[in-house]
């Protein structure tokens, strides 16, 4: 599966996401993160965020900002939001008929009882963003078990 997931800026959440998810589920997807801004198109993860994720395993320093596209429909399988309205701005820029699955990251997480992945880089809880993106990941992974 072709797996992108995508907050605003993608530095905080958005390539957590794909370093966790990446660590959980290893190399049986192709997995990629974006942002609905290009505010910090080219810039590495926030360090915080960078921090907190090293401090798990996880290493997110090659990862680099880019901005989700029209296109970005027609290459994924499956893509990620992390909350409603990167929800609503990428289904803004659908193409008309393209059928590509576009669920928010908490869908996985039921027992969770969250509706969105809160953005760290306000709420500065980078440890509990993790811990939500953890058990996020884990049922995604569950999810796409038999989905290659
Ligand atoms: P992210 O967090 O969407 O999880 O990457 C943000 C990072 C930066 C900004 C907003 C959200 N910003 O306003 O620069």
């Amino acid at each position: 599966m072709r797996v992108l997931f995508v907050c605003l800026g993608n530095i905080c959440r958005s390539p957590a996401a794909e370093g966790v998810f990446r660590s959980v589920a290893g190399d049986a997807h192709h997995i990629d993160s974006a942002g609905t801004s290009d505010w910090h198109v080219g810039d590495p993860p926030y360090g915080p965020m960078q921090a907190a994720a090293r401090a798990r395993g996880v290493d997110l320093s090659p990862l680099r900002a880019r901005q989700f596209t029209a296109a970005d429909f027609d290459i994924f399988d499956l893509v990620i939001a992390m909350d409603a309205e990167n929800l609503s701005n990428m289904e803004r820029l659908r193409p008309p008929g393209n059928a590509t699955e576009l669920h928010l990251f908490t869908d996985y997480a039921p027992d969770t009882g969250a509706n969105h992945v809160p953005d760290p880089y306000y709420t500065r809880d980078f440890d509990g963003a993790l811990d939500l993106i953890e058990t996020c990941a884990t049922g995604l992974a569950h999810a796409l078990k038999d989905r290659a």
